[in-house]
Parts: C-alpha cells; sequence; structure tokens
C-alpha cells in the first residue's frame, strides 16, 4: 500500500464493512485501519450469514459484529431497511462491501451513493458478474486484476477509484488466477479506501475526482511484476 496521509485519529472515518463468507479482504481493511495514521477506523463488520466465517475472526480482535440475516426478512427491502438502521445507528461514514453476496436494490444503493465502496475480481468494466478468473482464462487474457469502485445501482458499473493488474500465466488453473488476484485485492482495497477517507478520490456523477497529490490517477495502478 502507498503512504496514507497523516490524519488525527478523531478525523478517521467510520467505516462499516459488510461481508458474506471468508473475509479475507476485510482482514486487509482491519489490518490496515491499525497502523497509526490511516485515515478510516473499522467501526463494525456485519454480516448476512450467520456462518461467515470472517465474524468470529473481527469479533477475536475487538471489533464490533453483527449478523444481519437476510433469510430472517421477508424480502429485499425489509432486509435493506435493518441494514441501513444498523449502518445509521452505527454512524457509518462510509460502507464498504467485501465479498457481499446480496445485490442492494436502487434505493439501497442510492441513500448510500459516493459513500459505498466495493471490490471486483477483475479489470472492470471487463468480466463483471461471478465466475471472473474462469472466464478470464477462457478468454486468453494475458492481464487480469481487480478493482474497487463506488458501488451504483447497476452491478459493478460504478466510477473507478483503483485497479491492481496482475499477470496470468499460461498455465494457471482458475484457483491459481484466483490465488494471484485475490493477492493483490488485500493490496488495493486498503489503498482506495484511504483515498476514499481521506478525501483524495470522490464520486461525482459517473466519475471519481481527484484532489491534492492524488490528482493524478496512475497513482491508483498497482504495477505487477511477473512472477
Ligand atoms: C473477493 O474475491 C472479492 O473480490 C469478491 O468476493 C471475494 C471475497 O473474498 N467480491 P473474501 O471474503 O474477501 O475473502
Amino acid at each position: 500500500m502507498l503512504s496514507p496521509p497523516f490524519i488525527e485519529p478523531s478525523m478517521r472515518k467510520r467505516t462499516v464493512i459488510l461481508i458474506s463468507g471468508r473475509g479475507s479482504n476485510m482482514m486487509s481493511l482491519v489490518e490496515a485501519a491499525a497502523e497509526p495514521g490511516y485515515p478510516a477506523e473499522v467501526a463494525a463488520v456485519i454480516a448476512n450469514r450467520p456462518d461467515a466465517a470472517g465474524i468470529p475472526w473481527a469479533a477475536a480482535r475487538g471489533i464490533h459484529t453483527r449478523i444481519i440475516d437476510h433469510k430472517a426478512y421477508a424480502g429485499r427491502e425489509p432486509f435493506e431497511a435493518a441494514l441501513h438502521d444498523t449502518l445509521t445507528e452505527l454512524s457509518a461514514q462510509i460502507v464498504c462491501l467485501a465479498g457481499f453476496m446480496r445485490v442492494l436494490t436502487a434505493g439501497f444503493v442510492e441513500r448510500w451513493q459516493g459513500r459505498m465502496i466495493n471490490i471486483h475480481p477483475s479489470l472492470l468494466p471487463s468480466f463483471k458478474g461471478l465466475d471472473t478468473h474462469a472466464r478470464a482464462l477462457k478468454a486468453g487474457v494475458r492481464i487480469a486484476g481487480c478493482t474497487v469502485h463506488f458501488v451504483v445501482p447497476e452491478m459493478d458499473a460504478g466510477p473507478i477509484i483503483a485497479q491492481a493488474a496482475v499477470p496470468v500465466a499460461e498455465t494457471d488453473t482458475t484457483e491459481d488466477l484466483a490465488a494471484r488476484v485475490l493477492k493483490a485485492e488485500h493490496q488495493l482495497y486498503p489503498h482506495a479506501l484511504s483515498l476514499v477517507a481521506s478525501g483524495h478520490a470522490r464520486m461525482s456523477g459517473s466519475r471519481v475526482l481527484w484532489s491534492g497529490e492524488h490528482s493524478i490517477p496512475a497513482e491508483a495502478l498497482v504495477v505487477p511484476s511477473p512472477s
């Protein structure tokens, strides 16, 4: 991760991370936020599945955790109303989707627009949706990667904050490529959150506006060395 600017602890943005499963990206955000001067603090981790493996990990580190089980609600909207109320109660300033496997309605997304970001395991706008690595291998791409973007109602389509590229090896299986991209995700997400939390990257319509030293968007690119 590139070094973030120094931020007073009281100025850190209260960030809530939403997960559905193992939570390895959540772990990388929690670890980054433990560094002095990181511009975001992890206020809570919320899972929509009671068995999400990331929840005990976060709880063991003293992070506030909640389960909002989508199956306990009559539909998408009552589930999202509970999620919205919890985020509001927690005074969330930024919401990070990190392997959160529920499609969110336009109404919910619009309420958090500009304050909600997601990580996707491809170089968007290529390979939106699921099974990105299998599709990237099938397409024969030589460079794969991951993207952090602001969330908009259309899936995997919001303004791009940062991307990391990784090489594809001739012999790669889906698992090999997924593991290489995941390693890059763990570098990229903390970097992207620091850009948003420090105010250097903000959403403006369909683009990201940059300010300060970060006005050159190339700073958001992690250049891979072939391995
Ligand atoms: C990651 O590959 C992320 O990009 C995608 O879902 C996966 C979640 O993994 N959205 P983890 O739960 O963060 O380990």
